[in-house]
């Protein structure tokens, strides 16, 4: 195949872009049909790229073949510090009809964001490409994170653990729950996560679930082993969630949010029970999907969200320039 031309993307480009983000997400939702069809129309693509273009100190390329474009690459820093010096391609940031020009496309964009001093690139990509991921893995990327979503749909009944019991929680938990939001990041500071994300203090948490115990767009269950808290979830709508943007909320989901179990009572069921009940709050809340996502590294998460029948949409593939 002939060589194509790469350039700057530039605002004349944004409706031919938008057109290989819709045919992208064509392709993807025969994969995984749990997807929002919205996008598979250019006009919705389009105001997503546009979108993605006009973030501040936004950039990236286009490829052009034969007078038509084949491909582009659109990303933007974030400003938490949480993800270093750092630029990310979205869920909407990318799309081409030639997985291997995904690669000039990159080398490209690179060069600017690498001059800019963003070192720390962080790219959103459909999970069921195969040749698309494997282009970005020779770019030097791994994965980093899973986005998942699976049917509003009751999971098969298994025997709950004698003794284990989930429940909706009430303020007389809160002690319990400020304790539990610690697990998470905790869990995740450790090897082979090394997750950068700030553990928060038991004060913090108790403060922060006084104002929230209450909250009406969110449901929090606990699982409750011989009258002892041993676990939490959140449930909400996905609306809720700063994350899964674009091609990647799906229409009408719920999102499992959070979930802790504390050390001494994992891997005796009390997640599988937390989960299984957000979906079934799910299910009675009318939701046609639930949402949720995991870093990979999280040996716990990455092994009990897919037993409860989540499935990947997006993988966020993650690479450190420099070493
Ligand atoms: C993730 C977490 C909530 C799961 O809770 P848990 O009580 O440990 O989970 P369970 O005992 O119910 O096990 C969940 C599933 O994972 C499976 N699992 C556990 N270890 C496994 C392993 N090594 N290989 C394969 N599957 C495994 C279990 O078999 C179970 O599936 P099943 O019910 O179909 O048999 C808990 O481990 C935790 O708090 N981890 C730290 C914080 C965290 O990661 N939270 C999630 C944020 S996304």
């Amino acid at each position: 195949m002939s060589p194509a031309e790469i350039r700057p993307l530039a605002a004349g480009d944004l409706t031919a872009c938008g057109e290989l983000l819709a045919q992208r997400h064509r392709r993807h939702r025969t994969a995984q049909p749990l997807l929002s069809a919205r996008f598979e129309t250019p006009e919705a693509a389009v105001a997503e790229v546009r979108a993605a273009f006009e973030t501040p100190e936004a950039s990236g390329a286009v490829a052009i073949r034969a007078g038509v474009p084949v491909g582009f690459v659109l990303g933007a820093p974030k400003t938490s510090p949480l993800w270093g010096p750092n630029i990310w391609v979205e869920a909407a940031g990318q799309a081409t009809v030639d997985p291997e020009v995904m690669r000039d496309l990159y080398a490209a964009a690179a060069t600017r964001w690498v001059d800019e001093g963003r070192t720390a690139h962080y790219v959103v990509v459909p999970a069921h490409d195969e040749d698309l991921v494997r282009a970005w893995f020779r770019l030097g990327f791994g994965q980093q994170h899973a986005h998942a979503v699976r049917p509003a749909t009751r999971p098969a009944a298994a025997p709950r653990p004698e003794g284990l019991s989930v429940r909706r929680a009430t303020p007389a938990d809160i002690p319990d729950l400020a304790r539990l939001d610690l697990e998470l990041p905790v869990h995740q500071g450790l090897s082979p996560t090394f997750s950068a994300g700030r553990v928060g203090t038991v004060e913090e948490g108790l403060e922060d679930w006084a104002e929230e115990i209450d909250d009406p767009e969110y449901v929090t269950f606990v699982a409750v082993r011989d009258g002892k808290v041993v676990g939490s979830a959140i449930g909400c709508a996905l609306e809720r969630s700063s994350a899964h943007l674009g091609p990647a909320r799906p229409d009408n989901a719920g999102f499992l949010g959070f979930a802790a179990v504390f050390p001494a009572a994992r891997g005796a069921g009390a997640g599988r029970a937390l989960g299984t009940a957000v979906l079934d709050w799910a299910v009675d809340s009318g939701f046609d999907c639930v949402v949720t996502d995991w870093r990979v590294t999280n040996l716990l998460s990455s092994r009990t969200w897919p037993r409860l029948g989540f499935t990947e949409t997006f993988l966020r593939l993650h690479r450190t320039i420099g070493y």
